[in-house]
């Protein structure tokens, strides 16, 4: 079953689509099976791939009309693209029985196909957002290292807390990255540590840092791991996908240990007290136990 992951901050420019596109393209290195979906009607990630106008987009899909149609980018990297039609579908779809959940069950016959399925949402937090995060187990977070990069985050939570709440149990925030970074600039790293003390360790140790070939690759139609495979864009998006595919593997690690912690702790429950042997390894708290460090909180404060 694909890990579906949404890259979502409704403020623009901050790197949602050059992270999934090189997210993608790095978890295709690392072997895994990819599925990109451009979810916004700019379409930028369709275009910075250099792919065609496709008979049926997410657009169509969306609509009722066609399942969806993957594009073959390269082996193992499947894209379904969209199209600036898909501008209109918010307006569409209002009326739609079941409106948030449209993408939800065109993914149902996917899934098991992919390794990871990784979703470039628009800069709104409207309808195609919201069926994002109805789809999707985790939200990761592109925040540009600038003055003002925290501006809008509570709005973000906000809306994740409600899809939880009523549309979408598995949903949480998986990571929150930090991208466009300078090093060399005291506002850039003000602005990480800032960054840092709001979301904790949800923050991937990797920076993207600012690289120049990370902004020429779409120019050229390319991911950067074609592009510029040894630039520093290529290294960190490689280094930040080992990091991704940790957590996801620790998130379903756990999830797997869900029903046998219970059983455990059933059991535990169920034993008179003082029948347990001498040494019995200690079943409370089995969940605690399950839970590896890496596995990101259920919750985010934003206020410290
Ligand atoms: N690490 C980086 N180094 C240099 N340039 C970058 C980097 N990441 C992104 N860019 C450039 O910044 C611009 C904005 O990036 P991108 O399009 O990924 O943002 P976005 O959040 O998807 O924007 P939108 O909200 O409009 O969809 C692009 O021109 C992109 O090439
Ligand atoms: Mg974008």
């Amino acid at each position: 079953m694909a890990h579906v992951i949404s890259l979502l901050n409704h403020k623009g420019g901050v790197g949602k689509t050059t992270s999934a596109i090189n997210i993608g393209a790095g978890l295709v290195e690392l072997g895994k099976k990819v599925l990109l979906l451009d979810l916004d009607p700019q379409a930028n990630l369709t275009v910075s791939l250099g792919i065609q106008r496709q008979p049926v987009t997410i657009y169509e899909s969306l609509r009722g009309e066609s399942e969806l149609v993957p594009f073959q980018y390269k082996p193992n990297f499947d894209v379904v693209t969209s199209s600036l039609d898909l501008s209109g579908a918010e307006m569409e779809l209002v009326n739609e029985p079941g409106r948030e959940f449209l993408l939800r069950s065109l993914f149902e016959p996917i899934q098991e196909e992919y390794d990871y399925i990784i979703i470039d949402c628009p800069p709104s937090l409207g309808l195609l957002t919201l069926n994002a995060l109805t789809s999707s187990n985790f939200v990761y977070i592109p925040l540009q290292t600038e003055f003002l990069a925290l501006q809008g985050v509570a709005k973000i939570k906000q809306v994740i807390d409600k899809v939880r709440f009523r549309l979408n149990k598995k949903l949480s925030v998986g990571g929150v990255i930090a991208t466009m970074f300078d090093s060399r600039k005291v506002l850039n790293r003000d602005v990480v540590a800032t960054i840092q003390k709001y979301f904790g360790e949800r923050v991937f140790e990797t920076m993207i840092r600012n690289n120049v070939a990370l902004a020429e690759a779409p120019a050229q139609r390319m991911d950067i791991f074609s592009y510029q495979p040894k630039s520093n864009g290529a290294l960190d998006y490689l280094k930040l996908c080992k990091e991704i595919e940790q957590r996801c593997d620790a998130a379903a690690a756990a999830e797997q240990e869900k029903p046998q912690a219970q059983k455990l702790s059933t059991i535990a429950t169920r034993q008179p007290m003082g029948s347990m042997p001498q040494g019995t390894p200690d079943l409370v708290a089995p969940k605690q136990a399950a839970r590896p460090q890496t596995q990101p909180r259920q919750t985010v404060d934003l206020h410290g």
